[in-house]
């Protein structure tokens, strides 16, 4: 540290007897101090986006080698990781050599970073398999807390291999221990809904003409609640108690329907525009999805239950709308469950549900006669991802099987296509994986294409969901096989702690998604989800109530998809607060369907806007860091060039006019989403 001024004698005693203890600090083993290795702490605490952290070896649990050096002990992770160290002032230092393992031989790149106290002590830059070690040694004396950073460099976490190899501490006072990432209290930021009604859901409507037509009016506000609606085509009906409007989809044209909502407490009207035409899913589409909450443990009566609560939670009064199966409903040529096993289809080839769904016409008209509409999944290739039946050979009679067991949603997931993409018989070798090319783009549009016209012919409406993990970059053709949204990577659900980055990947592919096309980053797993990888039982999720808030926002201002997919059952107050704010879900909803813009306003903030159908803007500032953080929001990054009313979403509050910038302190991993109306300055 440099001292720019003369020291005073007490202060210059002081510097002495510093460098007294500095000196004898630096011959520590002589000195007393004991080495603690990183290897011995409890890495259970650490957090990594892919495996699991080795002692004393790499993440592939080969030696710890860095650019030809190899190191008897440290530890081996994945990025993006951290790890919490409590130090409580009785660490003197730490020491050890960071770089990427050598066994990664791949193109990742990573940032090793330490901060002490909440400030940033050591940053490696980006290196990469080659590079050679660097040395960390730093001077902790008086600190409290540590965290070990490895960032994936920008560039996603493939091949991310992390050492923090021969990483020790010398400690003359209390050992160093690990800890959780820091609790947050889970603060309810959404004020309840009052009991007059309040319509929610989209502003527009797609359907195709002559088809069956089934809308329940997302209301909130006391029950009963009376509805009526001007302008509906008389092909529909209103159900006025329960708001359901049925029937048959008009003839091609545009209806502007206006909605009213009625109970003692008040009167609520919205209008509806009703588009009979080709486009499905004008807005993103909403609901649940059984994936992460129950794997293969799904059954017909957890299906019925999921439509129950949609309705008693409330979730449906916003908007969610989707009940949907996923793998393992049909039949498997083997599972350790033998209800699931059987022939996989019947004499005429029609798909046999398995013994835990009796009827899956059955259960579609249970989940209509709430109102809500259906989902199904299936594979191209021979099998599921799961190992079920697929589709492949069979696309036209599962088309036509699904439209008459009357399922308005399909996921069509590519799992084992692989095996037959290049013509080769099922259990043929895997062909090589995509990404070491040799295949032609039609290898992977082939199968959709072929799914979405045969939905097409179907006598219903039935929204196409693309599964195949962003291959071939699928948001550049989606569209073209008659898909209405595609996911754009790999399962969320092993990822959980790169919300931030996955969403930033999934924004870059903001020039595809309009109405009726949207790029879809994968399920929203907050509450209680199962674990991603042993297949277990649901339990409360990793994610910080900041970390969820972020999540839903940037769900929203991307325009994604908004399917839960946690457990039903365990809904609590704070998870329902997070996905159920009207405010929040109507950016979402825009008709604009515009995808936000990102802005990056340094390594830990950026900004992503989102321009809506009235004129005003959503707005989210994001703050990735592991520390509360400041940021601004400059009204021309907003797309604004006068004054605007200030609304903040999550906590439903107008924060007055301003001329900007907006200011404001971030929580860790947290934001704050605003929705920015301009106004005409007075004269
Ligand atoms: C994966 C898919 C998941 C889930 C799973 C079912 O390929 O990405 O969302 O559907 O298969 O086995």
């Amino acid at each position: 540290m440099i001292e720019p001024k003369a020291q005073s004698p007490l202060r210059a005693r002081t510097t002495i007897h510093f460098l007294t203890l500095l000196i004898l600090g630096l011959g520590f083993q002589g000195s007393g101090a004991e080495t603690v290795w990183l290897d011995s702490l409890d890495l259970s605490n650490l957090r990594q986006g892919w495996g699991r952290p080795q002692v004393n070896r790499a993440i592939r649990e080969t030696p710890l080698t860095i650019a030809g050096k190899v190191f008897a002990r440290g530890v081996g992770t994945h990025a993006t990781s951290t790890l919490w160290v409590q130090l409580d002032g009785g660490t003197e230092r730490f020491t050890a050599n960071v770089g990427v393992d050598d066994a990664a031989a791949g193109p990742g790149t990573v940032i090793f970073r330490v901060l002490a106290d909440g400030r940033r002590v050591f940053d490696s830059g980006v290196m990469k398999t080659g590079t050679p070690p660097k040395a960390v040694n730093l001077d902790l004396r008086g600190r409290k807390l540590l965290l070990l950073q490895v960032l994936d460099a920008g560039d996603g976490i493939a091949f991310d291999h992390a050492n923090w190899a021969d990483a020790r501490f010398e400690v003359t006072g209390v050992k160093p221990k690990t800890v959780p990432v820091p609790t947050e209290e889970a603060v309810i930021l959404t004020p309840r809904p009052g009991p007059a009604p309040r319509i929610n859901g989209p502003k527009v409507y797609g359907c195709r003409p002559g088809n069956p037509f089934l809308y329940r009016i997302p209301t909130q506000g006391e029950r009963p609640i009376t509805f009526s609606a001007k302008g509906l085509p008389k092909s529909l009906n209103l159900d006025a108690e329960t708001g359901i409007i049925a029937g048959q989809a008009p003839l091609r044209g545009e209806y502007e329907v206006t909605l009213r909502a009625k109970n003692r407490h008040g009167t609520a009207t919205r209008t509806l525009r009703i588009i009979a035409g080709d486009t499905l899913a004008l807005t993103p589409p909403m609901g649940w999805n059984h994936w992460y909450a129950h794997y293969d443990r799904i059954t017909d009566a957890m299906m019925r239950e999921a439509a129950d609560i949609m309705i008693s939670s409330g979730m449906a009064d916003v908007g969610y709308q989707y009940v949907n199966v996923d793998d393992c409903w049909m039949m498997a040529p083997k599972h350790n469950d033998p209800l699931r096993v059987g022939r996989l289809r019947d004499a005429q080839g029609v798909l046999l549900p398995n013994k835990y769904f009796p009827d899956m016409k059955l259960l579609a008209d249970y989940i209509h006669s709430k109102g809500l509409k259906a989902g199904i999944y299936i594979s191209p290739g021979p099998l599921t991802c799961a190992g079920f039946a697929g589709s492949w050979q069979h696309e036209a009679l599962d088309a036509k099987t699904f439209a008459d067991w009357g399922y308005d949603f399909l996921k069509y997931d590519w799992c084992s296509y692989s095996r037959v993409a290049d013509g080769r018989e099922p259990g043929a070798d895997q062909v090589p994986n995509w990404a070491q090319g040799g295949r032609r783009l039609e290898v992977y549009t082939h199968p959709y294409k072929l799914m979405g016209d045969l939905l097409k012919q179907q006598p219903r409406d039935i929204v196409y969901n693309l599964c195949q993990y962003g291959m071939a970059n699928v948001w550049e053709w989606g569209e073209a096989v008659g898909a209405h949204c595609w996911r754009t990577a790999g399962d969320l659900g092993f990822e959980l702690d790169r919300i931030f980055e996955v969403a930033l990947k999934n924004a870059e592919h903001r020039a595809w998604s309009r109405p009726g096309a949207w790029n879809d980053p994968d399920y929203i797993q907050i509450g209680w989800i199962g674990n991603a990888r042993g297949g277990g039982l649901p339990q409360p999720c990793p994610l910080t109530p900041n970390e969820q808030y972020s999540y839903l926002s940037l769900w929203a201002l991307m325009a994604a998809p908004i399917f839960y997919s946690g457990d039903m059952t365990k809904l609590d107050d704070f998870t329902l607060n997070v996905l159920c704010n009207p405010e929040v879900i109507e950016v979402n909803q825009d008709p604009l369907g515009q995808c936000g813009a990102v802005s990056v306003l340094n390594d830990e903030t950026f900004i992503l806007v989102k321009d809506l159908e009235d004129g005003s803007k959503a707005a989210g500032l994001f703050n990735r860091g592991e520390f509360p953080a400041e940021a601004a929001l400059p009204w021309p990054v907003a797309g604004l060039t006068g004054p605007a009313k200030v609304r903040d979403l999550w906590r439903q509050q107008d924060l007055g006019v301003s001329s900007g910038p907006y200011r404001a302190t971030l929580p860790r991993h947290g934001v704050v989403l605003l929705r920015l109306t301009p106004v005409r300055a007075a004269k």
